[in-house]
């Protein structure tokens, strides 16, 4: 697969060490590029269409082209028809693949894809890198198998083969707010016989309940219940909205550089994913939505940050789920909050592409915040000025690189942040954006 013109080397493997200085403030309007989660279930939903889908504004990210390249193994053609278009042909779709199916970093390729593959007459291998082969797959795998899929694997996690079965329909009682999980699950609930359901003990993002409608799937959706019947999704246009999580990083920074005032335009506003923004305001940020509008059954806005007094805040219970990915980045902006802000329920922070709750503690306090770390957590003082003058980790994590470049924008002395090139699985524009505003 030959991307269209695309300028950042997604998958190199290459270091790349930057140095990060003091920032006088940020201005100045950024487009923000395609939702990555919202991209995977485009490219994943257009697979299963048996015809032809454009999906417009994807992202680049090195995780959604894990799966874009899965798709095309699976018996898609993909026309990259400019920058920001390309055609997904499922007609052929889908076959048996040739080759093992290679997930690289991503957990949400490898939740998904399970889902679609469970109910297939083929079996399959999948694999991913060194993070994606220790992070937990039971939690997809218990729910497929009651539903009569079957996998060799060997403690619940990658390498792994999926064996094609005949799914039937359950009622799943999840333990978690996890929309992989319930994603996953809906997927196979398309292949299934009868009715799959799934209940979850709070509303994760339900951006595959809203595409799935928008595709004409047999779906309903009853409070934290969704249940679907076997369906044939329909071949539509797809286009993909910003990304509020990506955004989050801009939004942040903002609120914590002195004489910032930026807007950021075309970001997905889904109150299922958009908790950062109720932080935000909680946290007395002065922060506006303009513009608000829809765009395929998602709600978008152009979100406008300016310098902010912070004040500490609460974060727990239902919240946790709609800003699970923003938590390191919240703890950036806590680090500047007039108070104690305490952040608690969020113990499967521990298993993202790190785990992410001591890597925020050890790396936030070499800058020299306040911060402690708890079970499920992190509580943290301010407002600490951040002295900086220090080597950052990233540990692998995209989000970790740009939560810390954010801090090193404050800090008093220049930072180094190690293996910066991360953040090419999520955001490879990231510093080109920053760099525009500076
Ligand atoms: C995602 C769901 C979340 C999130 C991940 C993307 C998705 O994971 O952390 O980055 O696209 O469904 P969980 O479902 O495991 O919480």
């Amino acid at each position: 697969m030959k991307p269209f013109a695309n300028k950042y080397n997604l998958l190199s493997n290459k270091n790349m060490d930057i140095k990060v200085e003091k920032s006088n403030g940020l201005t100045g309007t950024i487009e923000i590029p395609a939702d990555k989660s919202i991209t995977h279930r485009a490219f994943m939903f257009a697979a299963l269409t048996k015809g032809r889908v454009k999906v417009t504004n994807y992202s680049k990210g090195a995780d959604c082209m894990s799966t874009l390249k899965i798709v095309q193994q699976l018996g898609c053609s993909v026309e990259f028809l400019n920058e920001k278009e390309l055609i997904i042909d499922a007609t052929n779709a889908l076959k048996e693949p040739t080759e093992a199916l290679d997930c690289g970093n991503s957990g949400t390729t490898t939740r998904l894809m399970l889902g679609i593959l469970a109910g297939q007459d083929f079996d399959c291998k999948m694999h991913g890198d060194e993070s994606l082969s220790k992070r937990p797959m039971k939690r997809v795998i218990s729910p497929l198998e009651q539903m009569g899929a079957n996998f060799a694997h060997n403690d619940f996690k990658l390498p792994l083969t999926v064996k094609g079965a005949h799914l039937k329909g359950i009622k799943y009682n999840s333990p978690l707010a996890s929309a992989q999980v319930k994603s996953c699950l809906l997927l196979a609930g398309l292949f299934a016989e009868g009715t799959t359901s799934i209940t979850e003990p709070y509303k994760s993002r339900n951006h595959t309940e809203l595409m799935f409608e928008y595709m004409g799937a047999d779906i309903n959706v009853d409070g934290n219940t969704v249940n679907i019947n076997k369906s044939q999704l329909s071949p539509c246009d797809i286009t993909v909205c910003g990304d509020i999580s990506s955004a989050a990083f801009f939004m942040i920074a903002a609120a914590i550089i002195p004489n910032s005032n930026i807007i950021i335009k075309n970001v997905g506003i889904n109150e299922t994913r958009a908790g950062i923004i109720e932080v935000l305001k909680d946290m007395n940020a002065n922060i506006a939505l303009l513009n608000e509008r829809i765009i395929s059954g998602e709600k978008v806005a152009d979100i406008q940050v300016k310098y902010s007094n912070l004040k500490a805040t609460t974060i727990e219970g239902e919240i946790i789920p709609r800003l699970i990915d923003e938590i390191p980045i919240i703890a950036v902006a806590a680090t500047q909050a007039e108070g104690t802000t305490v952040i608690k329920d969020a113990q499967d922070l521990r298993n993202k592409e790190a785990d992410r709750i001591t890597a925020v503690k050890v790396e936030l306090e070499k800058l020299g915040a306040n911060i402690e770390e708890t079970p499920d957590g992190l509580i943290i003082q301010g407002k600490t000025e951040l002295t900086g003058d220090c080597e950052i980790e990233c540990y692998h994590d995209h989000r970790i690189a740009m939560s810390t470049y954010v801090a090193g924008l404050i800090c008093k002395k220049p930072i180094k942040i190690n293996e910066f090139q991360w953040v090419n699985i999520s955001f490879p524009e990231f510093l080109d954006l920053i760099n525009e505003l500076k």
